[in-house]
């Protein structure tokens, strides 16, 4: 019943445009017209990873929840975490629409929405409103006209101290002219002390250790990868997000909007998200934890993420084709899968393909 009405829904958010059909969907979520659709817990698949306790290791990805409208109706449909944002200080209107494309024919997304977002404090209201009730992940960045990107990141860390379970600096969404510049190793440097000096600070005043993502490109080159990896092993960086939008088209079908600007998402983004996931584990060793994003629409590749290194997951574009049921679906896969593959952990099945996946071409 939940699949045959969320076919209707879905079918029908297919007749509006992408950001209006987005825009209903949030409203649907808030007022609860989304079935709770959560499997049973299953303790094989709790993680503990940066300290935290993550009760399944799917979680939504930044970019839907950009305002902190939903993130309980969102755990409520199984993800074992939410990461709301990009939130930047001060509120943006983002690029001219129209700026989110479906690629349908590629199970894909096009996006240029440059972090449309109603800034930190109208977020920092919301989270503080009410009880999360779960992993609510913040997912900082700068406000386009910034005249000290390092300062807005700063920001964020000391506006969502007290509400976030986790941060996210997100340095490689492509919309915002110059943001992935702070990927360079200098830039990077300067950026990690910055952030990571004002989290130190507010964990000795605090007594609590909020853990600190970066989240990267994944159309960065071999020597790009071992500048950020030796950079997130100098400063002690609690993980790495890997990975956000493409620039890259590669190997899309025909279709009216592959020429679109933007940051390319969903099943193409795969193949490139997974392989530089491989390689950043094989960069930073085994203890530094990674979450993997970039085209999972199903167990297969939720889990091949995991053998090509990655601790926890995040998706995104692959729901607007398969619907709210997904996550539920995926994580009822995981638990199948372990029965078959006779595991008591998802971590025993990581990196088993990293050699495999850390081989691919970067072109
Ligand atoms: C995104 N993504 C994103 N990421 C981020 O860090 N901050 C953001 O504000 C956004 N905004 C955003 C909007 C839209 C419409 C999409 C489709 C994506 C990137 C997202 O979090 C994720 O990293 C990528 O989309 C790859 O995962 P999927 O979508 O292939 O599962």
């Amino acid at each position: 019943m939940n699949d045959f009405l969320s076919s209707i829904g879905r079918r029908g958010l297919f007749m509006l445009d992408p950001e209006t059909a987005h825009g209903l969907s949030i409203k649907a979520l808030k007022s609860g017209l989304v079935p709770s659709c959560a499997p049973a817990a299953d303790p094989r698949l709790v993680q503990t990873v940066a300290g935290i306790r993550f009760s399944n290791p799917l979680g939504m990805a930044a970019g839907y929840d950009k305002n902190a409208e939903v993130p309980n109706a969102l755990l409520k449909l199984g993800f074992g975490f939410t990461e709301v944002g990009t939130l930047t200080p001060k509120p943006q209107d983002g690029n001219p629409k129209p700026r989110i494309f479906r690629l349908t024919q590629d199970n894909a997304v096009i996006n240029r929405l440059g972090f449309n977002n109603e800034g930190h404090e109208v977020a920092f209201e919301r989270l503080s409103a009410g009880r999360l009730n779960g992993i609510v992940g913040v997912n900082i960045g700068a406000n386009k006209d910034s005249a000290d990107r390092v300062a807005d990141y700063v920001a964020g860390i000391d506006k969502f101290y007290s509400v976030a379970s986790y941060f996210t600096a997100n340095i490689s969404s492509p919309n915002t002219p110059g943001l992935r510049d702070l990927q360079a190793r200098e830039s990077l440097a300067v950026l990690l002390s910055a952030v990571l000096s004002k989290r130190d600070a507010l964990a000795a005043a605090s007594g609590k250790r909020i853990p600190v993502f970066l989240k990267i490109a994944p159309d960065l080159t071999e020597e790009g990868l071992d500048d950020i990896a030796a950079e997130a092993l100098e400063h002690d960086l609690d993980g790495l997000i890997v990975s956000n939008t493409t620039l890259s088209r590669a190997g899309l079908k025909a279709g009216p909007h592959n020429g679109e600007a933007g940051g390319l998402s969903g099943t193409p983004l795969f193949e490139r998200s997974t392989a530089v996931l491989a390689k950043v584990r094989q960069r930073v060793g085994k203890s530094l934890p990674i979450i993997g994003a970039g085209g999972i629409s199903s167990v297969e590749t939720a889990i091949e993420k995991v053998r090509a290194g990655a601790d926890l997951l995040q998706l995104y574009s692959c729901m607007v084709y398969e619907g709210p049921t997904l996550p539920s679906r995926i994580i009822r896969g995981l638990s199948n899968l372990m029965d078959r593959e006779k595991v008591s952990s998802i971590t025993e099945l990581r990196d088993s393909a990293v050699d495999k996946w850390a081989s691919k071409q970067l072109d």
